[in-house]
């Protein structure tokens, strides 16, 4: 379903690459299956809501503006270590037994107090201190002798290492491949493969040196010829300098051995932690280098050394706006990963902010050696790939989250997911999209007991009704580490927001300005003097109730700035300028080509992807200091905003919510980026006392979105609950159901019916739609006879198909089967059209309005000519303008399409006779996916690349992946265009990644062919 557009910028992250499996021709099927009937909070909604096939296809952004140079002791290590080895003219060779003799003899000096054994609780105890309040000498001198840097700072664990890999490297000379050493290789190298590591084998390597001095045994060889075939497999993931030194090495032993010490610790569930929470101290330089993080808030502390946590109890907490949340819930994910060698899945509510946590953790991903995987739009592979060795988080939107633990579930393989986390938990409450979200979880914590659930939101009220569904412990704190004030302003009066006041809010200061009457009448509510209090030096964000009102309030403001905003950083508003016209083909919006000149632009769903990925690139930069947005920009958004303007307090036509509101203002003072933060809700006289309300009450409940009046949440539920033998008698159905938040709420919101009535009824609604068999028990909720679902109906839940419109769906395509149309794709593109996007089209069509015809067909004709010329023309500006459609509509018609493409590749998959779709399907969805000239397909795989850049880097001659994972960043910060040094950074470590997983893809497969058959007769 389409969902508010939502930027994000994190200023003080890298980013870094996205993962994805396989060719892009395989895109995941699903998204909800739901049809909204209840508008999400926040949102004046894209000009659709499809019901099934569209996860809040949102774009991405490459926003990273100030990259805090790595200075962490690791880091050094990495930076220093070319130029020491040059410096002193040693090899490689040389630089490595350097490294490891003064590691030695550091160790030899200080072995005899505090390195007895990483094991020991005494050495943990100082560890804690460490892992709480990073050490300020981390931070040491980059021109400072690197082997003093280096040990000074060495963990006891990773001295207690070194003792060993002596200890070894002297037993290895007496008696070459012992069988110990092979168990320490595989336990401290094997696993920790870093996939930007120039050479991914070198544990591999060392061994089969050994190998061959020694016996060589058969599992030896195969080992061998494994590795060769990976090698030549990988050839191009290795993307770095093709030497590896010994201290790279050193660092990568040194960060798996405290792997296996954090694992150790984990698992030991003593109260203990390691160095950092658990985790290796290199974690901790991580977030430093990427970050800029130097120290954890007390409360994320005190959070994740709950008890609870470590007795793996489920977890929500609960903090305010920009309180820090993520970190607390990256460090639990990283714990996962690497300590308990289980898989992740992070479930975060728009594709925008899934691509960008992608970016964030891909260099985390690279470092400490586990995959990161996008699950949105329609990326994703379900079930997911089996890895051999590292772990995946993948990364997903609330309706990919749901199509893979589907997939996990129907493959018998849930218990790999050692950890789900959700974001925006409060979402749950929120339309057929909390429908999705409440039976995800209700399967996760119904089919595996060993699948942890960490849940956060700033907005959560009725956090009993949660606990309850989720079995979890609950955390709050009010901390947020930037102080908000909250103002609203009534005429020219400013009154603070105080709850202890009798109104909800007292006196602050009269606004002061003077206006002309032109512009009195022109902006009566003093917009102008409320901005220009604060732009150009800070930022300013007006959440505006419309999209058109967005336009109108950038223009108004324009026209009553002084001209000497346009003087500030006027280049660089050039430059946007020159930008967005070379992503318009020439054209530029003449409302932005207005307002860009004055630092202004406007920020809603009508904008291309492209378009509003330069805008907030521009406007994090300071660039643009004023965005009028829609409430698009709400959500666990990290934009800079000293002042946040609430235009009026309604979104669309219905009044503000507390959730909407809070969460608004909450992008004021973001930690990181603003020191100080402040809102500003514009009323009217007549809005004073609903205002008053809104103020002083709590925050909204989130109810259960199942109820059938609701969502269709319920009917699909139920079918993939006896599809993927969930639950397969009414008894099972029924008590699954108790277990939903709809059980725990079923007192609250049942009247007319009973829960178990309601089971009942729904399930014979899926038998009389042919989706189900079995037989249903008038009386008996208790009934054992077994439910199986048919083929329709497995098609149904497999494709993430609305229920409502199965049918229609299954018998278009059978009707294609007669005479299916091949001249052209727009037979195809017809079928592939969403439903859902019928409804809002309104086709400027004389025969159509002269006839009386179906308008479900003629508007979904209607809408295949536009994809079909899209596909022709490749060009969303021009298409848009053909057809008078916003050009926002436009692009969401087209990842729509993508989407629903796939979802009935996957319906077809299930039935036989439409075998011939799938192979049409297959290259149709690819095309809507990568609306793009062929060339451009392999950049766009890389998160965050879209069409203009990907132009730009083709036409630079980065005409493939191999390319872009092998370039220089501070090359092409020099030939492309409006590129940061953080984004070049972030493109090629994305790209690295992408590439490393697909080499590690295409070792699985290599494995799964070398595998010797246990059955052999
Ligand atoms: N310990 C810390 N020290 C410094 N900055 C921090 C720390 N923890 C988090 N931050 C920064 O604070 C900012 C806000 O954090 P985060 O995005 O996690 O907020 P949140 O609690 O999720 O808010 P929201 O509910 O609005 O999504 C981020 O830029 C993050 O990097
Ligand atoms: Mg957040």
């Amino acid at each position: 379903m389409a969902e508010p557009a939502l930027a994000v910028r994190r200023r003080s992250r890298i980013s870094s690459a996205r993962k994805r499996s396989h060719p892009p021709a395989q895109p995941g099927a699903t998204s909800s299956p739901l049809a909204r009937k209840r508008p999400s909070g926040g949102g004046e909604g894209t000009p659709a809501e499809p019901l099934c096939n569209n996860d809040s296809e949102e774009d991405m952004f490459g926003d990273y503006d100030s990259f805090h140079e790595s200075d962490s002791l690791l880091a050094q290590v990495l930076d220093a270590e070319p130029q020491h080895s040059q410096e002193k003219g040693l090899d490689v060779k040389a630089a490595g037994r350097f490294a490891h003799g003064n590691l030695q003899s550091e160790m030899d000096q200080s072995k005899q107090g505090n390195l007895h054994a990483a094991g020991d609780s005494s050495v943990r105890k100082v560890d804690e201190h460490y892992g709480f309040q990073m050490n300020e000498n981390d931070a040491g001198d980059a021109d400072e002798d690197l082997s003093d840097s280096v040990f000074d700072e060495l963990p006891s664990s990773q001295l207690l290492y070194l003792e060993k890999t002596r200890e070894l490297s002297s037993r290895s000379q007496r008696s070459a491949g012992t069988e110990r050493m092979d168990k320490w290789e595989n336990s401290s190298l094997d696993k920790i493969q870093c996939p930007s590591s120039p050479c991914p084998d070198s544990g591999h390597k060392n061994r089969s040196t050994k190998s061959s001095k020694g016996s060589v045994c058969d599992s030896c060889k195969s080992v061998s010829l494994k590795d060769h075939l990976k090698n030549a497999l990988t050839g191009n993931a290795k993307a770095q300098t093709p030497k590896v030194s010994k201290t790279k090495q050193l660092k990568e032993a040194i960060l798996s051995e405290e792997i296996s010490v954090a694992r150790e610790t984990i698992g030991s569930s003593s109260f203990d932690i390691g160095p950092f929470y658990g985790l290796p101290s290199k974690v901790k330089h991580l977030l430093r280098q990427f970050r800029g993080i130097e120290t954890l808030y007390e409360w994320q502390h005190d959070c994740l050394t709950l008890k609870s946590l470590q007795q793996r109890k489920n977890l929500i907490y609960s903090l305010p706006t920009s309180g820090g949340k993520t970190l607390v819930a990256e460090i639990l994910i990283l714990q996962e990963l690497l300590c308990r060698q289980k898989d992740v899945l992070m479930i975060l509510p728009y594709v925008a902010i899934v691509q960008e946590k992608v970016w964030g953790l891909s260099s985390f991903g690279i470092e400490l050696g586990f995959l990161v995987e996008e699950y949105a739009g329609s990326k994703g592979r379900f079930p997911p790939i089996k890895r051999r060795i590292k772990k995946s988080l993948y990364i997903a939107t609330i309706e990919k989250g749901h199509a893979l633990v589907n997939s996990l579930i129907e493959t018998d393989r849930i218990d790999d997911l050692g950890l789900v986390v959700v974001d925006e938990l409060h979402m749950i409450g929120e339309g057929s999209r909390g429908a999705v979200l409440e039976m995800t979880l209700a399967k996760i914590l119904y089919a595996s007991k060993n699948t942890h659930v960490v849940g956060m939101s700033a907005t959560l009220n009725n956090v009993g009704d949660l606990q309850k569904f989720l079995q979890a412990e609950y955390y709050t704190k009010n901390f947020r580490p930037v102080e908000l004030k909250e103002y609203i302003k009534i005429r020219d009066t400013i009154y603070e927001v105080d709850s202890k006041a009798e109104n909800g809010f007292t006196f602050s200061r009269l606004l002061n300005f003077k206006y002309s009457s032109s512009l009195e009448k022109a902006d009566p509510d003093h917009i102008v003097a409320l901005v220009t209090e604060v732009i150009p030096k800070y930022s300013c964000l007006i959440f505006c109730p419309t999209k058109k009102n967005c336009e109108n309030v950038a223009t108004m403001v324009c026209k009553y700035l002084n001209k000497e905003f346009r003087a500030h950083r006027e280049k660089e508003k050039q430059d946007l300028i020159k930008n967005l016209k070379d992503i318009g083909n020439g054209s530029i919006c003449p409302v932005l080509r207005q307002t860009i000149p004055f630092g202004v632009a406007y920020h809603h769903s009508g904008l291309t992807n492209d378009e509003r990925k330069s805008i907030e690139e521009a406007y994090s930069r300071g660039v643009l200091c004023l965005l009028a947005c829609t409430a698009t920009l709400a959500a666990g958004v990290n934009l800079p905003a000293r002042r946040v303007i609430l235009r009026a307090p309604y979104v669309a036509s219905e009044f503000l919510k507390k959730n909407q509101y809070k969460q608004m203002i909450g992008r004021a003072g973001r930690a990181g980026i603003d020191n100080a933060g402040e809102s500003i809700l514009v009323v009217q006289e007549k809005d004073k006392h609903l205002v008053r309300d809104l103020i002083t009450s709590p925050l909204e409940n989130c109810y259960s979105n199942l109820l059938p009046e609701i969502t269709k949440g319920m009917q699909y539920l139920l079918l993939s609950l006896v599809g993927l033998k969930i639950a397969v008698t009414q008894e099972e159905v029924y008590s699954f159901m108790c277990h939903t938040l709809l059980g725990v709420q079923q007192q609250l919101l049942l009247k007319e019916k009973s829960l178990s009535e309601i089971v009942r009824d729904e399930l014979e609604n899926l038998i009389e739609k042919g989706l189900l068999k079995g037989k249903i028990m008038e009386k008996d909720q208790n009934s054992k006879s077994t439910l199986t679902v048919t083929l329709l109906g497995k098609a149904t839940y497999k494709g993430s198909i609305d229920v409502s419109y199965c049918n229609l769906l299954y018998k278009e395509l059978r009707k294609g089967l007669e005479g299916l149309v091949l001249e052209s794709s727009l037979h195809l593109l017809y079928l592939a059209t969403p439903y859902d996007m019928v409804s809002n089209c309104s086709p400027d069509w004389m025969i159509y309005l002269r006839q009386n015809v179906d308008s479900t067909a003629v508007n979904r004709l209607y809408l295949s000519f536009v994809l079909y010329a899209l596909l022709k023309e490749t060009n969303v500006w021009s298409v848009s303008e053909k057809f008078n459609m916003s050009r926002g509509y436009v692009q969401n018609l087209l990842t729509s399409a993508a989407s629903f493409a796939s979802c009935i590749l996957h319906f077809c998959e299930e039935l036989e006779e439409f075998w011939v779709y799938k192979a049409l399907l297959t290259e149709l969805t690819k095309r809507l996916t990568y609306c793009v000239k062929t060339e451009l397909i392999p950049l766009m795989e890389v998160a965050g690349v879209l069409e203009a850049r990907a132009k730009q880097l083709y036409n630079a001659g980065y005409k493939t992946l191999a390319h872009l994972a092998n370039a220089n960043p501070e090359t092409l910060v020099k030939t492309i265009e409006h590129l940061s040094r953080r984004q070049a950074k972030q493109m090629v470590s994305s790209a690295k990644m992408l590439l490393s997983e697909k080499a590690e893809a295409l070792q699985e497969e290599v494995e799964e062919l070398l595998k010797v058959p246990t059955d052999i007769p």
